[in-house]
């Protein structure tokens, strides 16, 4: 609604102005009166509230301290958080801990650096997925594979795995950026100590079968903490980036763990990129393309109805349609909702959120360029075939019909409707997304965000660095075993 009745009050407030000026300055009366080119493109900044990458918002409990952060990249890195990733475990089976990571799972596993801090996968790839070669990543991994300790298939994850650029700055339910911002497409999680803490609990992401067959998200949490405590370089760390709070190894807990991580995240902000010059009023920066596209984005293509403020998202949950079609992913793969397809944001609570069935977040445009494929589901293999679903009005043969979604109560938003844009309208969307990348800020204390580590505390190998040749330093203490 907003978004069209803002327009016509500002178009009559020009007008005004313009009438002001022409008594004032006494113009010609039949001068047609079209804005500048400038005058336009602050307009939209204007209206759809655009602007450079804010501060960084801190939550009072976790403020920014240097030791946080790095322990934090330490932690993102290390595998030991995988639950079949445990030196002892793999020692057990007759593994060499330090050689054999087949099963290792990293938070950076799935948000590599190498690729924009997601993975390049349609759905993400968890424990096992590194079949063929220990250190795959990305696209190379194979999902299902099988767990190593019950030998069962495991690993497909049922959704998209987004960046993790810029979730320090993500809204909740609301443009502004707010420490504790939705995280999650449907929103389960708010902030990022909170969601820090999740994805060690989740059987195919990391977890795996070494915490047993009925396992708590609780068994999973204890085990990871009992694991860090009884590593000597992280007692130390965590005493130094909790002092006063943190004596010895039992005085760390998971929270302590997640406010770590979530330090680290929270740094991973890409400001400076020809967009935020841009919307500052630098207008040379873009191409003519990309300035086509800035308008198209936020005319003609509706794009700014959802996609607007400082992160070009409303953080708001919408229908907009996208099929899943795991079944050309992994087939016979049955999905989020156990039925091959993903019902969003009801899965957050199923009770209370009922009729929000198909319903995800408004994600960032901040970036897009490195991190495909899109959606939810990765069904949009570039940004390309983004635009043509929306082009399309989400209803092509391979999205959602209507009636598919009427069929669950849900009704697609307004503003997903046959566009009419023509090919070069198309480019020049993508050439204007593509505007927003630009590298993570540079960290504090020389600390480098962006690379990965090429050692973390528990001595076994971060994601992406290969197996040293030799023996190796395997920190695994005698009593560990
Ligand atoms: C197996 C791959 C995988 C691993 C490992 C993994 N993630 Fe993710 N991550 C995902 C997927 C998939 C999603 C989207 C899930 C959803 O929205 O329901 C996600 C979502 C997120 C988000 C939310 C981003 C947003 O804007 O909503 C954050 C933050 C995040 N992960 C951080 C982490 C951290 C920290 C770890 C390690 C503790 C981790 N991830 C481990 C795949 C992974
Ligand atoms: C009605 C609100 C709405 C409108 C209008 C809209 N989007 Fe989106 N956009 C979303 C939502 C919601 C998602 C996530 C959907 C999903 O994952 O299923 C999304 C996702 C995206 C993504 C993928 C991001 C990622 O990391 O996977 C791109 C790119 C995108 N939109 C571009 C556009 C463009 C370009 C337009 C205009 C032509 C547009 N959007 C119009 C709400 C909207």
């Amino acid at each position: 609604m907003l978004g069209r009745t803002t327009p016509s009050l500002l178009r009559l407030a020009g007008i005004f102005v313009s009438c002001l000026i022409f008594v004032v300055v006494g113009c010609d009366d039949d001068e047609i009166v079209t804005p500048s080119p400038d005058q336009e493109f602050a307009r939209i900044v204007e209206q759809f509230e655009l602007s450079a990458l804010p501060g960084i918002p801190y939550p009072a409990d976790n403020p920014f301290l240097a030791e946080r952060v790095s322990l934090g990249r330490l932690l993102f890195f290390d595998p030991i958080l995988g639950g079949e990733s445990d030196p002892g475990l793999k020692f057990d089976a007759g593994l060499d801990p330090y050689r054999y990571r087949a099963n290792d799972m990293a938070c950076a596993t799935c948000h590599h650096p190498d690729l924009g801090f997601a993975d390049g996968r349609r759905l993400g790839a968890g424990v096992s997925g590194a079949q063929f070669d220990d250190m795959d990543l990305g696209p190379s991994r194979v999902v299902p594979g099988l767990s190593m300790v019950t030998e069962d298939p495991i690993g497909i994850v049922p959704r998209n795995t987004p960046t993790i650029l810029n979730t320090a700055c993500n809204g909740k339910d609301s443009i502004d950026a707010v420490f504790d911002g939705t995280q999650f497409m449907d929103g389960r999680a708010q902030g990022l100590e909170e969601q820090a803490i999740l994805p060690i609990t989740s059987r195919d992401e990391m977890a795996g079968d070494a915490y047993g067959p009925d396992f708590t998200a609780e068994d999973a949490q204890d085990a990871v903490t009992q694991r860090i405590r009884n590593i000597d370089e992280y007692v130390s760390r965590f005493q130094q980036a909790f002092a006063g709070e943190i004596d010895g190894p039992n005085d760390i807990t998971i929270e302590h763990i997640g406010k770590a991580i979530a330090a680290y995240e929270r740094e991973l902000v890409t400001p400076g990129s020809p967009y935020d010059q841009f919307v500052e009023g630098n207008y040379d920066v873009f191409t003519h393309q990309e300035k086509d596209g800035f308008e198209l984005f936020f005319g003609k293509g509706l794009c700014g109805d959802c996609h607007r403020g400082p992160m070009l998202s409303d953080f708001k949950f919408v229908v907009q349609g996208v099929a899943d079609d795991y079944e050309s992913i992994v087939p016979g793969f049955e999905g989020k909702n156990g039925e091959g397809g993903d019902w969003g944001r009801f899965h957050a609570d199923e009770v209370a959120l009922a009729d929000q069935k198909f319903a995800f977040r408004t994600l960032t445009i901040r970036n897009v360029e490195a991190t495909g494929p899109y959606f939810h589901s990765g069904s949009a293999g570039t940004l390309l075939e983004t635009v043509e679903f929306y082009n399309r009005g989400g209803r092509g043969p391979q999205d959602l019909s209507d009636a598919e979604l009427a069929a669950e109560g849900a009704v697609r938003h307004a503003s997903i409707r046959p566009l009419g844009l023509t090919s070069t309208e198309i480019a020049a969307i993508v050439a204007f997304m593509k505007t927003t990348t630009a590298p993570v800020q540079a960290g504090p204390l020389g600390v480098d965000l962006a690379t990965t580590p090429q050692r973390v505390p528990s001595g076994l190998i971060p994601p992406g660095v290969p197996t040293p040749e030799g023996p190796g330093p395997f920190l695994m203490r005698e009593e560990d075993r």
